[in-house]
């Protein structure tokens, strides 16, 4: 159980969050909504321990299992199982087993004598814990996260990065806490892992708080919602599930519309009386104080208008280029005895739409890091065309600099821009003052998303490679953002999950990893994008 009392919560000087008070106990399935950048994480984070409020008390009883919406790297060689099994501290008793198996045929008689003892004495332990029941259990877990046996045999450092992020997730449910923080559960799982995580949160009897724009799974999972109104930096309760909680927001948000248009009436009134009263020289007093009414009252207008906008947004008209700007031929890649895919040819034609399917692990992220020139192929070869000029989004945002402002990454991706055209295309992607000196690294998710986007944009690029552009948007930026991308002249090639991503390009053809097929688009795939 987690009781907050009074948490104020700033993101260097802007305040996030003003006085809360609430509590997750047993039973409580809350889903944490609000806009990109409204201070979600940075709340889950406090509630979990990792990070302090401005003000106010947090108190835990209970283990909590928290999971952070960026997968945190921490020591890459251990095992994926172990990772795991390190929910419950088995991996500990593991790792001492194996070194006194190792032992145990030492040359020297008392060495080895001494290991067999202890690798017994480990084994009691490790049945008192579970033990091999444990195991399977585990392995069962990752299985439904899509994470095949062979994967958890291997160190974290040679899993791709959804794969890393799948056995967080999985090591937070098998470590059984009385509560839960799940920050953007869903980022890279594939459709059947969605369908199974689902399930399993909504019979979770401990207390749980999920972050998510994934509105399936909040609709389904919760039963009470937490809305982080940015404008307001105030946490609205709704102790009802989400249907419920549409409308009674839609009518909370109805009538404060109208006490806005309230004060901006009255607002108009005053001014309108100041004036008069200026003229005369013994009302100047109450006149200047009129005004300031007015303008106070209007202030409070402004400061919500500005907030309540999403990025308007229209890609450059690319650079030309040749008829067949990108082809690869015969490109192959395994990760040591792991063949990911074998012998893939593909031709991007200018202003074409491709999308790439395939289940996990298929090789999609792969396919396009070798397109963006990022990883070598084993075999074969990409070819530029006349005039290519490549833009390529990561997965895991691996393009931004994050020790760097958001102002100094747009510098390296368009130095011949002006600086007030830099600010200028900042801007229109919602970075305005201040924002553009932050350091990339404390962007929030939907905010590096956009950045990302950004440098897309001014790089005038004619192939776009975009890997799971939607992940971490609020709904209203991911339909600018796909609006943005329907208008725009360039090819693209598309990884995604998001159905509704794919159904808004349209796509003429499909390249279905790992066999490399290259086909004209059908309907017939478009069951296959939730599955991939
Ligand atoms: N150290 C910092 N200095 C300045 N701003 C910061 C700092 N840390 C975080 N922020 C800002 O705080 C805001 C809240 O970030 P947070 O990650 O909590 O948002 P979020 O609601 O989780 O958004 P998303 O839906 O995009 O994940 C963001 O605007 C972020 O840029
Ligand atoms: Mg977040």
């Amino acid at each position: 159980m987690i009781v907050a009392s009074g948490v104020e919560l700033r993101a260097g000087a802007r305040l996030l969050l003003a006085e809360a008070s609430f509590q997750v106990a047993e039973g409580d399935r809350i889903g944490l909504v609000g806009r990109n950048g409204a201070g979600k994480t940075t709340l889950a984070k406090v509630l979990s321990g990792n990070g302090q409020p401005a003000a106010g008390t947090i108190r835990r009883t209970g283990s909590v299992g928290y999971l952070p919406q960026d997968p945190r790297t921490g020591d890459l060689d251990v095992l994926a199982l172990d990772r795991v099994l390190s929910a419950r501290g088995l991996d500990e008793v593991r790792e001492a087993m194996r070194k006194a198996e190792a032992q145990m045929s030492d040359p020297d008689r008392n060495v080895a004598e001494r290991a067999i003892r202890r690798y017994g004495n480990l084994s009691d332990r490790l049945a008192v814990l579970g033990g091999y029941a444990a195991e399977a259990q585990a392995a069962s877990l990752a299985a439904s996260l899509g994470l095949p046996d062979r994967v958890l045999h291997q160190p974290l450092r040679t899993l791709s990065g959804g794969q890393r992020r799948r056995i967080e997730l999985a090591r937070i449910l098998f470590g059984d806490s009385q509560t839960l923080l799940l920050d953007e559960p869903t980022n890279h799982l594939d459709a059947d892992s969605i369908v199974w995580l689902r399930d399993h949160l909504k019979n979770y009897r401990g207390g749980l708080i999920v972050i998510s724009h994934d509105v399936d799974l909040i609709e389904q999972v919760v039963n009470k919602v937490f809305y982080l109104d940015a404008n307001r930096s105030t946490l609205d309760i709704y102790n009802v599930g989400w249907k419920a909680y549409l409308t009674q927001r839609e009518a909370d948000e109805r009538r404060r519309r109208r006490e806005r248009a309230n004060a901006e009436r009255q607002a108009t009134a005053l001014q309108a009386q100041a004036d008069k009263m200026r003229a005369k020289a013994t009302k100047a007093r109450a006149a200047q104080n009129m005004q300031r009414r007015a303008e106070r009252l209007l202030a409070g207008v402004e400061a919500e208008r500005a907030s309540d906008r999403v990025a308007k947004l229209r890609f450059p008209v690319p650079v030309p280029c040749g008829r067949t700007p990108l082809t690869a031929t015969g490109l192959s890649k395994s990760y040591g005895s792991l063949e990911v895919f074998t012998d893939v040819d593909l031709a991007i034609d200018r202003g074409s739409r491709v999308v790439v399917l395939g289940l996990n692990g298929a090789g999609k992220t792969t396919l396009l890091r070798i397109l963006a020139g990022v990883e070598k192929p084993d075999t074969g070869n990409v070819t530029p065309g006349h005039g290519l000029r490549l833009g390529y989004y990561a997965q895991e945002h691996e393009t931004l600099d994050t020790e760097r402002t958001v102002l100094e990454n747009m510098r390296t991706a368009a130095p011949e821009l002006a600086d007030s055209e830099q600010r200028r295309v900042l801007g229109s992607f919602l970075f305005s003052g201040d924002d553009v000196d932050k350091p990339v690294g404390v962007l929030s998710g939907g905010e590096k998303t956009r950045l990302a986007l950004a440098l897309l944009v001014v790089s005038g690029a004619n192939v776009l490679l975009l890997d799971e552009p939607t992940n971490n948007l609020d709904p209203a930026s991911r339909e600018e953002i796909l609006a943005a991308l329907v208008g725009f002249q360039g090819a693209i090639v598309l990884v995604t999950h998001d159905e509704g991503a794919v159904d808004a390009l349209s796509p003429e053809r499909v390249i279905v990893l790992p066999e490399g097929t290259e086909d004209a688009w059908s309907e017939d795939f478009a069951d296959l994008v939730a599955l991939a």
